[in-house]
């Protein structure tokens, strides 16, 4: 038993239910707000973008939410997730540390995306939608709410930042092959797109800009609704079925973690491993450190401001309070194209302000070292956003050899890299940089900030 690598759990172990962290903050969030009105939202006001179950678990409270078991059939094909202990790694590394991951990259697209995209996809299709908008930036979300969309027989059309849409043509092959439409963004499709497009012909994209262009397109349409692949509470909450997958295999390994880490872009993936044991802290139980990776060249927690902001450029989402770079702000077009995006969950945000969430960020070039180190211990490439966790977990081993203790560290490894190889070819050629933080365009868009 003492060497298990891989710790398994039957088809019937995947949760029944989503754990929803709001049951335990222990200060309330800031409400969202109407970006007319600057009020509360309603459900009502956001019936246009999102099917009401969703818009449920948006708003809700209550601490576990069924998984209705259409759901749990579709994450039949994939889940429960692996979790591995990271043996040859900590044998490489010469670490008195535990290093434990939670593998995502088994699902069908290769990341924890599908973990969200299912749900959505359902509800949708339970309520009668047909056709379904969103953005992606590394292609990963894509690529899941296409899957998504065909297994509930569903439109999806997907707005690519222009950067990733140039740097991964596999992965529009991906979305086109599951019957999906796979736009590059800014794009002429839209008024947001046409805008942009007039001031910088040459714009790369960012994630804000092609979420503006999906809104935009949902809105139009009856039959059309809109999906995000992070930032909100309720993709959040699907996610969580990582963490309570992690807890019982944890378990199984008859150990705890002292350290949890996830990478970070709106905050999906580290909120879905992190919350269940965030929230058995919150109620008395261990306490750990969680620590939030974020790209140096887009710092949204550790250098962004706490505030209340939109969460696209053209100024068409609800207000949230979140850390951001300001909804004008481009991240450079760095390899981690899921980690470019203005602003953070709400909900990490939150925790974060409260002292509970560690942020940190690291530069592009180590982040890929790290990954690679890994790659040639644990046979798994992983993608570069991963990579942000990886040096993380790296870092933290490192230190307990260097202090005896004999940490047990515990990462998500959200996504394989197999679909990031020209990155890969770019890092190993030597023709990566890292990608500087515009502190000057940031502080122009921190400017612009909406006063609430
Ligand atoms: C593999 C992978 N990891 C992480 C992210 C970042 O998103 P989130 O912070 O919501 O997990 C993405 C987004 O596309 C991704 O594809």
């Amino acid at each position: 038993m003492t060497e298990t690598v891989k710790y398994l759990l039957d088809e019937t172990r995947i949760p029944r239910q989503w754990y929803n962290i709001n049951a335990d903050l222990p200060e309330p969030m800031a409400p969202v707000l109407h970006p007319g009105t600057h009020q509360p939202v309603t459900a009502d006001d956001l019936l246009p973008l999102f099917p009401r179950g969703v818009i449920e678990q948006e708003m809700s409270s209550e601490r576990e939410i069924d998984i209705p078991e259409p759901v749990r059939a579709a994450y039949r094909q994939w889940r429960p997730a692996p979790l591995y202990r990271a043996r040859r790694l900590e044998q490489a590394l010469g670490t008195p540390a535990r290093i434990y991951y939670k593998y995502e990259g088994v699902s069908p697209t290769g990341s924890h995306k599908p973990n969200t995209a299912v749900a959505q996809a359902f509800y949708n299709h339970q309520e009668g939608v047909k056709r379904i908008t969103t953005e992606t930036g590394a292609g990963q979300w894509g690529s899941s709410l296409a899957l998504a969309g065909a297994m509930f027989g569903l439109e999806i059309a997907v707005y690519m930042v222009k950067v990733s849409f140039q740097q991964k043509p596999y992965r529009r092959a991906f979305m086109e092959s599951f019957g999906a439409e796979c736009i590059a963004s800014p794009s002429n499709t839209t008024q947001a797109g046409r805008a942009i497009l007039a001031d910088h012909p040459d714009s790369t994209g960012s994630l804000g800009i092609a979420i503006s262009e999906a809104v935009e397109m949902a809105v139009q349409r009856d039959d059309t609704r809109y999906a995000l692949g992070s930032v909100l509470n309720h993709v959040l909450l699907h996610q969580t079925v990582t963490g309570i997958e992690a807890r019982e295999q944890m378990a199984m390994a008859d150990d705890e973690p002292d350290v949890v880490i996830g990478c970070t872009g709106g905050g999906s993936n580290f909120a879905g491993l992190v919350f269940p044991f965030l929230g058995d802290q919150l109620r008395g139980g261990k306490t750990m450190e969680f620590i939030a990776v974020e790209p140096a060249a887009c710092p949204t927690l550790t250098k962004g401001r706490f505030a209340y902001d939109f969460g696209d450029t053209a100024h068409l989402t609800p207000l949230t309070k979140m850390h951001t770079l300001g909804s004008g702000f481009v991240p450079s077009g760095f390899h981690a194209g899921g980690l470019r995006y203005h602003g953070m969950a709400p909900q990490i945000s939150h925790l974060t302000d409260l002292g509970l969430i560690k942020p940190r960020a690291y530069e592009q070039l180590e982040c890929f070292a790290a990954g690679l180190e890994f790659a040639r211990a644990e046979g798994i490439i992983p993608a570069p956003e991963a990579n942000h966790a990886v040096k993380a977990a790296l870092d933290e081993a490192r230190q307990c050899r260097e202090t005896g203790e004999s940490k047990a560290i515990l990462f998500n490894l959200c996504g394989h890299g197999n679909f990031d190889m020209q990155a890969y070819t770019d890092y190993l050629a030597g023709k990566l940089h890292d990608q500087e933080y515009a502190e000057s365009e940031a502080a122009m868009a921190l400017s612009g900030l909406p006063s609430v």
